[in-house]
């Protein structure tokens, strides 16, 4: 089996024993988008992979990954709804009976689109949403348009899903004084919001350094609508950290601080880009590309191929992730966050 022709092996990654196992899969179904937001890729004409994993290619990767122990899967893009049929493959997911499975998207094709996804066996939506003031949405993500997403928003509340998160990447003098808006507003319709630091990965990496809103000062702009308690992870469920709304523990917030505080020790995930290519990091191109092997649905030898990109997963306590150099020629878009 061949490398993943970007992947390069860089040394210094200290590739340990891995410290856990592969439970968590990021299924990056196309990698074109129909934004371009400003910290993930340069325009809306960047360039896209050249081929792309079929139905049936892609139903090979999922058994695969099933069989090698991976029980919770999580659909990105770019953006999924884009892929045109991303619903027939949710329903192929669920039929496995995987523990968790959820998506995240941008909401633009999301108001057509939720009722079948959930009915699909969907549970859970993410929905990246920088911004409730148009002009701003609109200049962050390169031509949005935020009704459209609200809408999305309004029938994924309507569908039913059993959570429903924003996630917000805070941009210093873009939208980091629209924190307590966006929180009460999210709370207001049952949703989970959630604030990310912009990390130096791909376009990101070719922002001003201080366009960074670290996470103590996100907390000190919520000061007055959360508890003073550092928060807790979701067992299982990715790095974020929830704090608490004062007077009501139903309501919460979560933080995502892969700029000033990694989490690499405890990942438990592994991501497929849209050409089948295996990755065990966001902040690395090393990865192990499988599109033959699905292509000719050989789950057997997919399996040894996932054994194979999980050896690669870097030693995350002396190997920070989303701070180290690789990670800034790594596309967000291509892999799906
Ligand atoms: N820093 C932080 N988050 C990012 N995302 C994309 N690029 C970056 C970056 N450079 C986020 C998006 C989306 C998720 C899939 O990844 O906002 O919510």
């Amino acid at each position: 089996m061949q490398p993943a022709p970007q992947a390069r092996r860089s040394l210094p990654l200290l590739h340990a024993a891995p410290r856990v196992e592969p439970r968590t899969v990021r299924v990056s179904l196309t990698d074109r988008c129909d934004l371009a937001c400003v910290y993930c890729r340069p325009s809306r004409s960047d360039g896209y992979l050249e081929k792309r994993l079929d139905d049936d290619a892609w139903r090979a990767m999922i058994r695969a990954l099933v069989q090698a122990g991976v029980r919770r899967v999580r659909i990105t893009g770019g953006e999924p709804l884009l892929h045109p049929r991303v619903t027939e493959l949710v329903a192929f997911v669920a039929s496995l009976g995987v523990e968790d499975l959820a998506l995240t998207t941008n909401a633009t094709l999301l108001a057509e689109r939720a009722r079948a996804l959930r009915a699909a066996g969907l549970q859970r939506l993410t929905v990246s949403l920088d911004s409730l003031v148009p002009e701003r949405f609109w200049r962050i993500t390169r031509g949005g348009r935020l009704d459209r997403v609200l809408a999305g928003i309004e029938a994924a509340r309507a569908a039913g899903f059993a959570e429903l998160k924003t996630n917000t990447v805070v941009l210093r003098d873009d939208n980091d004084d629209e924190l307590p808006a966006l929180t009460s507003w999210a709370w207001e319709r049952g949703i989970v919001p959630r604030f990310i630091e912009v990390m130096r990965v791909g376009e990101g990496a070719h922002l001003p350094p201080e366009t960074l809103v670290g996470h103590a000062e996100m907390r000190g702009r919520l000061a007055h609508l959360l508890v003073d308690e550092d928060g807790a992870r979701d067992e299982g469920r990715g790095p974020a950290r929830y704090v608490h709304a004062r007077g009501d523990a139903r309501l919460r917030v979560g933080f995502i601080t892969g700029t000033t505080d990694t989490y690499c020790e405890t990942c438990d995930r592994l991501r497929v880009a849209s050409d089948g290519t295996l990755r065990p990091c966001l902040a690395t191109n090393d990865g192990v590309a499988a599109m033959d092997l699905a292509e000719r649905g050989d789950v057997g030898a997919l399996v040894g191929a996932i054994g194979e990109a999980w050896a690669l997963k870097p030693d995350g306590r002396t190997w920070k992730g989303c701070t180290e150099d690789t990670a800034a020629d790594v596309s967000m878009r291509a892999i799906g966050g």
